[in-house]
């Protein structure tokens, strides 16, 4: 199918066209721009001391680009850039980051370097999106960013059921056949797009088969929606066993049409402070957002993709690979002490708790069987009793024990469901802290199902 995808531009995007603002051609004297010269840049070199694969990430080494060893590199990354980003950083992207690991399956995709998944977001659903009108679906538990970013952008959105497995292809192929009949939905424009999170998916941790993205894109194609795949957690692969080279294909793989926008970040296998991500997809949109660019961030900070760009020279593919080897056994390391913690400590009758192979998330449910609705609050909604035991839960965790995890309802779109859950992450914390946190959330859900179930509060 030839797809058009000026269809799904907004009418801001519509009305962007490229700075009238042009830089200099080669062999061309410019009196035009007011571009600061290079004379007037302080920034003469810069030394990073950064941790090697020579040692395994044991110690560092120190990379230094300077005014003599470097110009070009040093003065681009001081000056305005076109907004497509730093040279010698684009080039390793394209052949050593995007056509390594995502490579699309079709010829006019571009990739375009952005300030941090957050703003790429934001730029990608104005680019698509009209306020009041333009309908937008999700996963039932979603990025709970990504619901604040539709909120004042008033995009309408609807979510899609999950199972254990993930984003259900059946559900959603159901919702799109039957949208313009079903009560819910039929009074709202058809979707123009899914938001998912394939891989390690934040909140619940989850990475979705190679059939179920196969099954996701062929949905998409027969019901021409577009799906942006924001995939920060997609290099943190938490697999022990020897055979963890490859990796899972990104729905990229699997996009002909290029009806896929991925975005992928640095902030979760480098450092966040760089803001800088990647978006790649069809050609038309990257000149879209390339525009927008030019009139909001420019570019994303040269600075931090030089210095990106220092680290992945030194480094090479192999180092870079290596880094991201010695990062997921950190980790797994991490993981595997929170569930053995949560092993130890969590009543198995009250709670339950998946496994990730991927990410940074583990997803805790309360056992709503267990914590069923007591007479005295028959008045309440299934969705507003989950909420309440929710509540219940954190509030003891929070005050009594001082530990706290992050609500499910916060990540749900759809606040009917009823689901009683709780996020926790082994990213951040130390490995004492994961253990005793596991020791007092336990105690906390236990506390709440004796007051209410095991004393005489039942009436
Ligand atoms: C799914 C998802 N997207 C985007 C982000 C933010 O990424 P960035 O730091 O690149 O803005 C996060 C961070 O928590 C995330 O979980």
């Amino acid at each position: 199918m030839t797809v058009d995808f000026n269809d799904f531009l907004s009418y801001e995007a519509k009305l962007r066209k490229k700075s009238v603002m042009k830089m200099p051609k080669e062999g061309e004297i410019s009196l035009t721009l007011g571009l600061p010269n290079p004379d007037c840049f302080p920034f003469k070199g810069i030394q990073l001391d950064i941790e090697s694969p020579l040692t395994n990430f044991k110690s560092t080494e120190k990379i230094n680009y300077n005014i003599n060893s470097h110009p070009d590199q040093l003065i681009d990354s001081c000056q305005y850039m076109p907004s497509r980003g730093l040279k010698h950083f684009n080039l390793w992207i394209k052949n050593s980051y995007i056509n390594k690991y995502f490579k699309p399956n079709y010829s006019n995709w571009n990739f375009l370097i952005q300030s941090g998944a957050t703003q790429s977001l934001e730029s990608i659903f104005r680019m698509l999106i009209n306020p009041n009108e333009d309908t937008v679906l999700c996963e039932s538990l979603t990025y709970s960013c990504f619901l604040e970013t539709c909120i004042p952008l008033r995009i309408k959105v609807f979510s899609v059921e999950m199972d254990e497995f993930g984003l259900k292809p059946d559900y959603l192929d159901n919702l799109l056949l039957n949208w313009k009949i079903n009560e819910k939905t039929k009074h709202s424009k058809f979707p123009k797009l899914i938001y998912v999170m394939p891989t390690g998916h934040n909140p619940t941790g989850i990475t979705l088969s190679i059939e179920r993205r196969k099954l996701l894109l062929d949905i998409c194609n027969k019901h021409n929606i577009l799906i942006v795949e924001d995939d920060p957690y997609y290099h943190l692969k938490l697999i022990d066993e020897d055979n963890n080279n490859s990796n899972i294909p990104s729905l990229l793989n699997f996009d002909t049409e290029g009806r896929v926008i991925r975005i992928d970040s640095f902030s979760k296998i480098l450092m966040p402070g760089l803001r800088v991500s990647i978006i790649t997809c069809n050609n038309l949109f990257i000149e879209k957002l390339s525009n927008h660019n030019e009139l909001s961030i420019h570019s994303a900070s040269a600075n931090s993709q030089l210095i990106l760009e220092m680290i992945f020279q030194k480094w090479g593919e192999d180092g870079f690979e290596s880094w991201l080897k010695h990062l997921q056994s950190l980790y797994i390391k991490r993981r595997t002490i929170m569930l053995n913690s949560f092993d130890k400590f969590l009543p198995k009758d009250l709670v339950n708790y998946n496994r990730p192979n991927h990410g940074m998330f583990i997803w805790i449910n309360i056992n709503l069987n267990k914590f069923f609705k007591l007479p005295k609050y028959s008045n309440l909604s299934d969705s507003d009793w989950a909420r309440f035991i929710e509540d219940e839960i954190y509030k003891i965790s929070s005050e009594k024990y001082k530990i706290v995890l992050t609500k499910g309802h916060w990540f749900l779109q759809d606040k009917d469901i009823a689901l009683s859950s709780f996020r926790a992450t082994y990213a951040f914390v130390t490995e004492e802290e994961m253990v005793k946190g596991a020791e007092l959330f336990g105690l906390a859900v236990k506390d709440l199902y004796s007051s209410m179930y095991l004393t005489d509060s039942t009436d």
